[in-house]
């Protein structure tokens, strides 16, 4: 009965799915709010002790449960598996599946039932899974400028989590990053706050699809509420970043105009939680922050999901640990991001109550909202409504699938130069000769967050790398020569050199000097050597310092992080489609010009937001 109710309803979704696509612009909110479920919900809290309660708020990480039935002693309402937790048993369908369905039995063995909402960081595509579709990062589907496809993007990532079980994804990730040097701008759709807004709603409308209790959708997370791109050089947080988890130094207006922005779109799109960023504003963090969380983001905004701290955030707030979790609660965190330390933090929770210094109606408040959460996502209306519905495999990694981030990978590449109609290349040359380590590389033209935290290098999933997508794409007689550092390009009618930054995520990622490699750098002087024209594909996380090789270069295009599909690359290559991608972030002569955003005074970039050429 189940696998006829979903493939009806996804009949219906599908046929919905086409006609919105054709004749009207994505929808806003179409859910109830989520405090209509405030009945159900409270008459569940009302039978739950103070252990039960404190156990709710608590996500602990699956790789370090230190006894799976932890869950049930702890009462806990949420696992998550963070950047490089993978199941014990590998890292396919198969074994995440197995994982989440396992600790979802668990869970519903508990003396009240509450199954768990299990979080991932599925930021683009279900990427921690072999041979989930990875799409381009946000910051390229921020030079698509295109909300619908940003939409189908997420609801399809929303869908492949399904297909393993796991219903809440840490994203969209709606960052307005102001200073490229920052390690995560590459999650940032863009400097400018009303992209950014207009785009996170619209993966928020993707993840939820049309009501949390669908069961192709999972719960959104809106973060990292507020500021985490706009923290100054120098201030970053611990492990030595240079930005990252630093402190924002603006007056309100403007943090709000900036940072508070898309925010208010998020919210109005309906999404069910919003993660606290590590960052501080103006010297106070935010997951200590009182005005923020509970007058502006709880008050004023009117959220009324789940607002949850990053991951060991709290641990940042105090030095003393019971007084960091004090402070952080009673300043509006709900679910708490404790990934290791959870039987510690249960215990002095549950001190800091009995003790008065945290109020049973904060914890009530926050209990409330997750159980709010719980309810509208069917997760209370039966087993069948928890385990993972195997009959989403087929779709998982499918060619369908495939399809729309080949189409958001075309729609992400931004021409910045193209001297004597260099591009679009003809199918049936003679020869052409690629060069690069990013040529031949999925991991590096995919970047962090895939696989592991960190991303990685070679054939770490399924997909086809640009090289590969060249091949394809010739005509039978044409030949493809390839060289790592360029050489024997001489006789070739073009030259195309893939080139530019290696995986990294998060503080790792923060860097004082975005030049070129001079590896990179030597390639492209090696194919202009060569007398043949050059075209050079940048595979970066920002834009970086390019002078000397856009001076040598025929053709330049900025590729971003493409993901698995790189036949996107060759389409546009081959001027199968032309390039449409527009600069989502102002792009600097040099690095004494960062931080620089349109709007500044004296504007006076190499290429200007909204730049991009075409055929
Ligand atoms: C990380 C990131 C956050 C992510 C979380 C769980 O530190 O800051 O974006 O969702 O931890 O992996």
């Amino acid at each position: 009965m189940k696998h006829l109710v979903i493939g009806c309803l996804m009949l219906g979704l599908v046929a919905a799915g086409c006609q919105k696509a054709e004749q009207q612009p994505p929808s806003t909110a179409a859910f109830p709010p989520l405090s209509s479920y405030d009945e159900q919900a409270r008459a569940l809290l009302e039978q739950m002790t103070l252990e039960e309660k404190i156990g709710q708020m608590i996500q602990a990480e699956q790789a370090f449960l230190q006894d799976p039935y932890d869950i049930q002693t702890y009462h806990l309402g949420s696992i998550l598996s963070g950047g490089n937790s993978d199941p014990a048993d590998g890292n396919s369908l198969e074994a995440w599946t197995e994982v989440y369905d396992s600790l979802q039995a668990i869970a519903l063995r508990t003396r009240l039932g509450i199954p768990l909402l299990y979080g991932i960081d599925a930021v683009h595509g279900h990427s921690n899974v072999e041979g989930a579709v990875v799409f381009p990062h946000h910051i390229g589907l921020g030079a698509t400028r295109d909300p619908d496809l940003v939409e189908r993007v997420y609801r399809i990532t929303a869908i492949e989590m399904r297909a393993t079980g796991i219903h809440w994804n840490f994203a969209p990730c709606i960052a307005v990053a102001r200073d490229e040097r920052w390690g995560r701008t590459y999650e940032s759709f863009s400097e400018d706050p009303e992209l950014v807004a207009t785009l996170g709603a619209a993966a928020v409308r993707g993840l939820q699809n049309g009501g949390l209790n669908n069961p192709l959708a999972v719960l959104a997370t809106a973060k990292h509420f507020a500021g985490d791109g706009g923290t100054a050089f120098g201030t970053g947080g611990p492990q030595g970043a240079l930005l990252d988890q630093g402190d924002v130094r603006l007056d309100e207006a403007t943090f709000r105009r900036i940072h508070v922005r898309p925010y208010i779109d998020a919210i109005q799109a309906g999404v069910g939680s919003i993660m606290v960023s590590y960052s501080s504003w103006n010297g106070v963090k935010m997951t200590g922050h009182k005005y923020m969380l509970t007058d502006v983001l709880k008050g004023e905004l009117g959220f009324e999901g789940i607002v949850i701290s990053d991951y060991n955030a709290i641990d940042q707030v105090h030095p003393d640990y019971k007084t960091a979790i004090e402070i952080a609660i009673n300043a509006g965190i709900d679910m708490a991001m404790v990934p290791t330390r959870y039987r510690e933090f249960f215990q002095l929770l549950k001190e800091l109550v009995e003790e008065g210094r945290v109020p049973m109606e904060r914890i009530d408040d926050a209990v409330l909202r997750i159980l709010r959460v719980k309810f509208a996502m069917g997760l209370m209306d039966g087993p069948e409504h928890v385990f993972a519905d195997r009959s989403l495999w087929a779709k998982f990694g499918s060619a369908e699938h495939r399809a729309v981030a080949r189409e958001a990978v075309r729609k992400s590449l931004v021409l910045l130069k193209n001297e004597n109609q260099t591009l679009p290349l003809a199918k049936d040359l003679g020869r052409i000769h690629v060069a690069g380590l990013h040529a031949d590389n999925l991991g590096y033209q995919a970047g962090g967050w895939t696989i592991d935290w960190q991303g990685g290098s070679g054939d770490i999933t399924e997909g086809t790398t640009i090289l590969e997508a060249i091949r394809k794409a010739v005509a039978p007689g044409t030949e493809v020569t390839y060289s790592e550092d360029g050489s024997g390009a001489a006789g070739a009618d073009v030259a195309i050199a893939v080139i530019g930054e290696r995986p990294y995520a998060e503080f790792l990622g923060d860097r004082s000097d975005l030049s070129l490699d001079p590896d990179d750098v030597a390639v492209v002087r090696r194919l202009k050597e060569a007398g043949v024209p050059v075209v050079v594909i940048l595979i970066s996380g920002r834009p970086m310092i390019i002078n000397d090789v856009l001076e040598m270069a025929d053709a330049f295009i900025a590729a971003w992080l493409p993901g698995s599909e790189g036949d996107g690359v060759a389409d546009v290559l081959f001027g199968d489609y032309a390039p449409t991608g527009k600069l989502p972030f102002s792009w600097p002569r040099s690095m004494d010009q960062i931080p620089i955003n349109v709007g500044d005074e004296d504007y006076d970039p190499l290429f200007p937001f909204g730049y991009g050429l075409t055929y």
